[in-house]
């Protein structure tokens, strides 16, 4: 973990910096409460149960590897490039770590945190040095006050007054999620009549948005495994039927609509 991330860390239990174990293998603070580092790099903060599943992260992990959603995390990569060039950027409900992974790589100190302890164990195991991966919920971070330069919300729930509180002054934080026609080829193979996407309820409106990207093409999945993939990471995967399950089985191809919207906030 690196110095920069070490020092934007906050106890969970009372607020308080930490610092590193004598074995290194504990983070602790001022008031000694002690938390374990997993031999693959990450720590639980709150003991949670929740998040996605295994299978879920593992699917995933699996259909971000070929790299339909590269356009997205290099949007990502653009915007934090414009809006916060360096320093602490935490990725909230970073999932399996793809997002997190390349925007280290892009040259920030990434702390990335998800409730699901799958996600988090499979995101350390990416093993990049400038990232940091803890399961810790977002409507409660273990981040101080105005701790990161900026802040990623990538197809995740968006905690608006807890990401205003880690944020600095200046920092933006840049929502992404699904715009009207995401997914839009997958929804026709499924449902006989689909609807288009209707704007999220949890957008921020006290922080200032300063810019709206679109980010739109058409993706072309080549096997039947592929097609699973993408689907069963989606909320329609808990909503579809049967006969909507067959219909997606008897397919090998499948052109859809990538739709997202990456909206940047800025804290004044
Ligand atoms: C649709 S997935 C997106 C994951 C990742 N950002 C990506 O796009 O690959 C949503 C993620 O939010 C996490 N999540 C849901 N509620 C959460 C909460 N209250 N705090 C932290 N993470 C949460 C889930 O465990 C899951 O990993
Ligand atoms: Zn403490």
């Amino acid at each position: 973990m690196t110095e920069e991330i070490l020092s934007a860390l906050a106890c969970p239990v009372c607020g308080g910096g930490f610092a590193l174990s004598e074995n290194k293998k504990s983070l602790v603070c001022e008031k000694r409460h002690c938390f374990d580092i997993a031999s693959s790099g990450y720590v639980n903060f709150c003991g949670s149960h929740g998040g996605d599943s295994k299978e879920l992260v593992r699917a995933r992990r699996e259909f971000l590897s070929l790299g339909y959603y590269r356009p997205i995390a290099d949007a990502a990569v653009e915007l934090l490039g414009k809006y916060a060039p360096e320093g602490v950027v935490a990725d909230l409900g970073c999932g399996e770590g793809y997002y997190g992974d390349i925007i280290a790589r892009a040259g920030y100190k990434l702390c990335g945190f998800d409730l699901s302890k799958p996600a988090v164990e499979a995101a350390a195991k990416r093993k990049n040095p400038s990232a940091f991966f803890a399961v810790g919920g977002v409507f409660e971070l273990p981040l101080k006050d105005e701790s990161c330069a900026a802040l990623t919300n990538i197809f995740a729930p968006c905690a608006e007054k807890e990401y205003t509180r880690v944020l600095k002054k200046g920092g933006c934080l840049i929502v992404i999620g699904a715009g009207e026609e995401h997914l839009l080829g997958l929804k026709r193979a499924i449902y006989d009549e689909p609807s288009l996407n209707t704007e999220r309820a949890d957008l921020p409106h006290e922080l200032r948005r300063v810019e709206t990207r679109r980010v739109k093409y058409d993706i072309d999945l080549k096997s039947n495994g592929e097609i699973t993939q993408l689907f069963s990471m989606t909320p329609y995967f808990y909503r579809t039927d049967e006969r909507g399950f067959a219909r997606l089985a008897a397919l090998d191809r499948l052109t859809t609509e990538i739709d997202v919207l990456c909206d940047v906030y800025i804290k004044d």
